[in-house]
């Protein structure tokens, strides 16, 4: 079983969940950005885990480009996506129809989502503008500090599941004594 994590990212955030999250797999893994990944690199692979983080109510652009540029082969393996965003209560579900479509949603063997973080240095002027009028908004309704952070519960969720993937497709075929 080989296993496939591709991430877009615009931050930095989601590369760094992507190598987290291989960091607690047991198995043979790779890790790559989008943007290095192609047909052929894609066929090699049993299981491809996909990762994106949120923008504007959406995956982010370039990654559902990737997904409906590749749809053919990636829908001939096993699949699984997660999210990264500010908005840790946003319908996963619903991220996944509207970026990738209902194939890909029947087809997902897990959605999860990581949470996500700010990283204000990496951000242009309106980006940090954005975030931060959002942030005092949230901060002014709630009295919490508007800031998102990344979960781990969901990490561990999501390793826990691959790792039984990975374990599923590597133990040795069960010995039958006749
Ligand atoms: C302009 C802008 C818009 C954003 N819109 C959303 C959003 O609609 N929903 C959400 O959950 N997070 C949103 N975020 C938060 C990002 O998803 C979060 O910072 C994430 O960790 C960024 O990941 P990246 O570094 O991989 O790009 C937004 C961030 C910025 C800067």
């Amino acid at each position: 079983m080989k296993m496939l994590i591709v991430f877009a990212t615009k931050t930095g955030v989601t590369k760094d969940v992507a190598h987290a999250l291989k960091k607690k797999l047991q198995g043979d893994v790779t890790v790559e950005e989008m943007g290095y990944v192609n047909d052929r690199m894609i066929e090699l692979y049993d299981f491809i885990v996909l990762g994106a983080p949120v923008y504007m109510g959406q995956a982010l652009a370039k990654m559902r480009r990737f997904v409906k540029l590749h749809k053919d082969v990636l829908l001939e393996k096993r699949l699984a996506f997660f999210f990264v965003g500010g908005d840790k209560d946003a319908d996963m579900d619903a991220l996944l129809l509207k970026g990738y479509g209902q194939t890909f949603f029947e087809k997902s063997e897990r959605i999860v989502h990581m949470g996500g973080e700010f990283r204000f240095e990496k951000m242009g002027f309106l980006s940090r503008f954005i975030v931060k009028t959002v942030a005092k908004s949230k901060r002014r309704k709630t009295g919490q500090a508007g800031l998102p952070v990344l979960d781990a519960e969901s990490m561990e969720e999501l390793a826990m599941f691959l790792n039984e993937v990975l374990l599923e497709a590597g133990a040795p075929d069960a010995i039958v004594e006749v």
